[in-house]
C-alpha cells in the first residue's frame, strides 16, 4: 500500500495554525493535511484535516506511527511554548521547543529518506531571537538585521535562535561524516516573525500579547490594563499576512534563497499607537496600564523594527496591511463582527 503524500502540522491548535489549515485547505484540498497537537482541533480546522492526531511532538512512538502512514512532503512545525510561559519553566519550554524541534527534524529527514524527496519544513523563529542589551541601543539599532544582536535574554528566544541553527545543519551538514550523504533531505525554511494580531484567536503565553489582548478586550466592552510603557515598540503583523509569508516563502525556488533565516516585518507601532487606534473604533474602551517591570524587559530587548529586505528581495514578502490597514480594513470590522460590538 503506498504512503498518501501529504502535509503535517504540529500545534496545530495554536493561532497560526487556525490561520494556516484554512489556506492550506483552500490552496489543494485533495492533499490531505495531518495534525499533531496535545490540545483537541476547534471545529473549523477539524473540518478540513484528513488525521488529527492528540498527543505530544515528544512522543517519538507517536511520531514513528505518522510516518509509517504518511508521505510527508511539506512540515509546518509550529508547536512551541511561547516567550512568557517559558519563562515561568524554562526546562520544559527546552523540552517542547528544542528536544520537540529536533524530534520533528529527524522525522522530517526519515521522510525524505523513505520517499527519496526533500521535505520543505517551515519554523516559526521570533523576533525574540534578538536581545538588545538596553533602550539607548535599541533606539540607536533601528531596524536589526539578521545577524545583529543575536543575544536573546529569554529561555523562548535562546531556543528559536538554536533551532535556527539545527535547522541549518539538517539541510545542509547533516552527518556530513557518514560515508553516504544523507543531508539535503530536509528544505529547512524560517522566518522570524514579529509579534501577530489575529481578529480570529488570541494568543496565551507570549509577550507580544498585549497588543491583541487590547483589541479583543475593547471589542468585547472588557476593561484591559496593558502590562507595557505607552512608548514600548516591537514590530507586528496581521495575522493573514504572517500565513502569506509562510506560503511565499515555502513557493520560493530553493535557488532563490540566500538565507535559511528572514526576518519579516509589516509595521511597528508603540503600544501608545495602538491604543490610540483601538480607542477610536471603541470610544467607550477601558484601557489603562500597569507595568509588569519583568514582561517590558522582555519586550524592551526586543527590536523596534526589523530589516527584511532579503526576504523581500528573496521570495517577495510584501506584506498587505500596513499600520492603518491591518487595523482599518481587517481587525477593526473582523473582531467587530465576532464580538457583536
Ligand atoms: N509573540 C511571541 C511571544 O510573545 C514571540 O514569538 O512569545
Amino acid at each position: 500500500m503506498s504512503r498518501k503524500p501529504s502535509v503535517l502540522i504540529t500545534g496545530a491548535s495554536g493561532e497560526i495554525g487556525h490561520a494556516l489549515i484554512a489556506r492550506l485547505a483552500a490552496a489543494d484540498p485533495d492533499r490531505p493535511i495531518v495534525t499533531l497537537d496535545l490540545n483537541p482541533l476547534p471545529a473549523a480546522s477539524a473540518a478540513n484535516v484528513a488525521h488529527a492526531a492528540n498527543g505530544s511532538i515528544l512522543d517519538t512512538a507517536l511520531l514513528d506511527g505518522l510516518l509509517a502512514q504518511y508521505a510527508v512532503e511539506q512540515v509546518y512545525h509550529l508547536a512551541a511554548l511561547l516567550s512568557t510561559r517559558s519563562e515561568f519553566s524554562p526546562a520544559l519550554a527546552h523540552k517542547v521547543n528544542v528536544e520537540g524541534t529536533l524530534n520533528m527534524l529527524e522525522f522530517a529527514q526519515k521522510q525524505g529518506e523513505s520517499h527519496g524527496r526533500p521535505v520543505a519544513f517551515f519554523y516559526p523563529s521570533s523576533i525574540a531571537a534578538f536581545g538588545l542589551p538596553d533602550l539607548g541601543t535599541k533606539a540607536r539599532a533601528g531596524k536589526v538585521a539578521e545577524d545583529e544582536h543575536n543575544v536573546p535574554t529569554t529561555m523562548y528566544g535562546a531556543n528559536k535562535l538554536y533551532c535556527e541553527h539545527l535547522g541549518r545543519y539538517y539541510a545542509r551538514h547533516y552527518k556530513q561524516l557518514a560515508a553516504e550523504t544523507v543531508s539535503g533531505k530536509v528544505d529547512f525554511r524560517c522566518v522570524r516573525f514579529p509579534g501577530l494580531i489575529s481578529a480570529e484567536t488570541v494568543p496565551s503565553g507570549g509577550t507580544s500579547d498585549y497588543a491583541p489582548e487590547m483589541i479583543h478586550a475593547a471589542a468585547a466592552g472588557k476593561p484591559y490594563a496593558c502590562f507595557v510603557r505607552p512608548d514600548a515598540r516591537i514590530p507586528f503583523m496581521a495575522m493573514p499576512d504572517a500565513v502569506d509569508a509562510i506560503f511565499r516563502l515555502m513557493a520560493a525556488p530553493r535557488a532563490r534563497l540566500t538565507r535559511t533565516v528572514y526576518n519579516i516585518g509589516a509595521f511597528a507601532p508603540s503600544a501608545a499607537e495602538i491604543e490610540s487606534v483601538v480607542r477610536a473604533a471603541f470610544p467607550r474602551a477601558e484601557i489603562t496600564t500597569t507595568v509588569d517591570v519583568k514582561r517590558q524587559g522582555i519586550v524592551d530587548s526586543w527590536p523596534a523594527d526589523v530589516d527584511d529586505r532579503a526576504a523581500r528581495a528573496d521570495w517577495g514578502h510584501a506584506p498587505a496591511h500596513d499600520f492603518g490597514s491591518a487595523f482599518g480594513t481587517y481587525l477593526i470590522p473582523s473582531i467587530r463582527r465576532r464580538y457583536g460590538a
